[in-house]
């Protein structure tokens, strides 16, 4: 399997992008005090770097979401488990993600988010699976664009495992259901 995985984005093309898109958001959002807005649990680690290397004020809130099932899925719904601590109404928010696919919990997002009257509200995604995209969806600050591949680290999971690993590799999800251990090396060496 280790040879079925290959590394798509290693640890230092990742930070050095999240620093990349620290330094436009600081300098696009000085003196806005921005509200940064997470979907668990993928997210939170793009989130903590990226709010690292930021060098403006700005907050950070967390949503938790459940996919409905049926039809409904399909057009994206969602269930909030958990909401937003934060009230939003007149601040600016930047919805960050991990992966945007088809897009379609994302605009569902926006449209929930945009009927509390934030000041503003854009997105932030690590990586866009463009080719996948369903639902439109604008994205002001993309990290990578992401090939049409099962993707695991830097908070993607496969099964809720590998979200530790610092690099995103690309892997092969039949190979991995075969040998759930697989990736292990990868976890044990920097890449
Ligand atoms: C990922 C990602 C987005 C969603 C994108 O979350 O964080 O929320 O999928 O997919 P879409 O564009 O097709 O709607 P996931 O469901 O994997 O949950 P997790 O973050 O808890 O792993």
């Amino acid at each position: 399997m280790e040879e079925g995985a290959r590394v798509l984005y290693t640890e230092d093309a990742i930070q050095q992008r999240v620093g990349e898109l620290a330094a436009e958001i600081s300098r696009d959002y000085a003196g806005r005090d921005p509200i940064l807005v997470s979907v668990l649990k993928g997210a939170a680690w793009f989130l903590a770097d990226l709010m690292k290397a930021t060098t403006i004020t700005c907050r950070m809130d967390f949503m938790a979401i459940s996919s409905y099932g049926g039809a409904e899925e399909s057009m994206g719904v969602v269930r909030i488990l958990q909401d937003l601590e934060l009230d939003i109404g007149g601040h600016h928010v930047i919805l960050v993600e991990d992966i945007v696919d088809t897009g379609l919990t994302l605009s569902y997002l926006l449209s929930t988010l945009s009927s509390r009257e934030p000041a503003s509200i854009s997105v932030c995604a690590l990586l866009d699976k463009s080719v996948r995209r369903i639902a439109p969806v604008e994205i002001r600050y993309r990290g990578f664009d992401c090939p049409d591949r099962f993707v695991v680290g830097y908070g993607l999971d496969y099964a809720e495992r590998y979200r530790n690993l610092r690099c995103i590799l690309e892997v092969d999800p039949q190979e991995l259901e075969e040998d759930p251990l697989a990736l292990v090396p990868h976890l044990r060496r920097p890449s």
